[in-house]
């Protein structure tokens, strides 16, 4: 590949390749040496310029929400902190991160279908909004709201009765251990208001990784036209109705990125609609991947190089261990290739079929299966595209004792 052109195999935003990948503004053989290998690097520019683009598209109206869960570096979660309107964590862990950072308590929201008491106590405590899933959680923070002496700003999370359809992960529709079931709403909702807890919002996560526009505009007016007919009984209007996000970002060939600009046209027709009805209700839409999936690299060394009954291995000192995802083991029915790349190599031609297997003795352990690269020797670096979202923190670092790598924002 010529110097500057643009290579398929190298997705946005690193279309500017020279022989070495840059990345920011630092070549990943750099970062290499400086930090040892394997390491994941996040590109503050490439978020930001996400963040601003679904600034430009989305209803000035609109809250953004960061889902922590995506991507949980402390560094990062303290980047986005002033470029979002507000965190959604799912753990006491990520919510100490978030608390960290610059956001305000009040615009963190704790998500997750298990909330241990401890998880309970400590959100209460801090002020952040508590989604709530089930009757018991409404007891515990009510319990909890009487022990500590405070009024809880919470939530009420529902599952919806409608499915999303070509979602890559379903989080709504039919039975689910997330949230309450919308035929219950009411009844959760007197049990909220009896218990004197403050109700900011309701909350919808329909699905994650949605490529098509048309669906997400459906699945968003779904989910306002089932929060406004339950919203119409309440004694005060919510500050937020949730309305989830599941905008997908592209892995495989074929993959056609999001259309944002269909979707915050429809956007803008809901939030006009709702500004109508409920002026001081606004929307949240949250999102992990689609801010930080694309604005992230996984970069292993190459450290053997074998022949197989004809078949060349790359063996690389990083795997699943610390990308699940790309070896396809994170929630894959057909196993796909992530887009990767020899990093150091971005100026010779493709010549060879190779297979990228890490370092685990199990054959779950590859990272790219049979893909056409440029003929790679051992010291070369292997990128793995598209890591920035549920990479290291979907991954198992403790199996089979190797050690985890490092992670940059660069
Ligand atoms: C409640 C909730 N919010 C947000 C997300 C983030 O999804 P994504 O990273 O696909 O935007 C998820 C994903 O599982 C979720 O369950």
């Amino acid at each position: 590949m010529a110097t500057g052109e643009h290579d398929p195999r190298i997705p946005p935003p690193f279309q500017q390749a020279e022989r070495v990948l840059r990345f920011g503004d630092q070549s990943i053989d750099v970062l290499a040496n400086e930090l040892g290998t394997p390491y994941y690097a996040y590109d503050r520019a490439a978020i930001e310029a996400r963040v601003q683009a679904l600034r430009r598209h989305l209803p000035q109206r609109v809250r953004l929400s960061y889902a922590v869960k995506a991507n949980p570096m402390p560094a990062l979660v303290n980047f986005l902190a002033s470029r979002v309107d507000g965190l959604d964590v799912a753990s006491a862990g990520e919510a100490e991160r978030a608390l960290a950072s610059a956001m305000t308590p009040s615009a963190i929201s704790f998500a997750g279908p298990g909330k241990r008491d401890s998880e309970i106590a400590q959100a209460v405590h801090s002020g952040i909004t508590i989604g709530l899933e089930s009757r018991r959680q409404i007891d515990t923070v009510a319990a909890e709201a009487r022990e500590q002496g405070k009024t809880p700003r919470v939530s009420l999370r529902l599952n919806p009765d409608f499915r999303v359809k070509g979602s890559g992960m379903h989080m709504g529709g039919g039975p689910q251990p997330f949230g309450v079931d919308v035929e219950q709403a009411p009844e959760f909702l007197r049990t909220i208001h009896d218990e004197g807890l403050h109700l900011a919002g309701i909350h919808i996560f329909a699905g994650s990784q949605n490529l098509r526009a048309s669906v997400i505009a459906e699945a968003q007016r779904r989910s306002l036209d089932l929060a406004l007919e339950l919203t119409h009984e309440l004694s005060h209007a919510p500050e937020f109705i949730n309305i989830g996000g599941g905008f997908g970002i592209p892995y495989f060939p074929g993959d056609v990125p999001l259309d944002l600009a269909t979707v915050g046209k429809h956007l803008h027709a809901l939030d006009e609609e709702l500004a109508a009805a409920s002026p001081d209700t606004h929307l949240v839409v949250e999102l992990g991947r689609y801010i930080v999936g694309e604005a992230g690299v996984y970069v292993t060394r190459v450290i053997d190089r074998k022949i197989s009954r004809g078949q060349v291995y790359l063996i690389t000192d990083g795997g699943m261990h610390h990308h699940l995802a790309a070896s396809g083991n994170l929630g894959q029915v057909l196993r796909k290739n992530y887009p990767v790349a020899i990093g150091n190599r971005l100026d010779e031609r493709a010549e060879e079929r190779v297979t990228i297997a890490g370092p685990l003795c199990t054959p779950l352990d590859v990272l790219a299966d049979r893909v056409f690269l440029p003929r790679a020797e051992v010291g070369d670096l292997v990128v793995v595209f598209q890591s920035g979202a549920y990479g290291l923190t979907a991954s198992p670092t403790g199996f089979l004792g190797h050690p985890p790598p490092q992670e940059i924002l660069v």
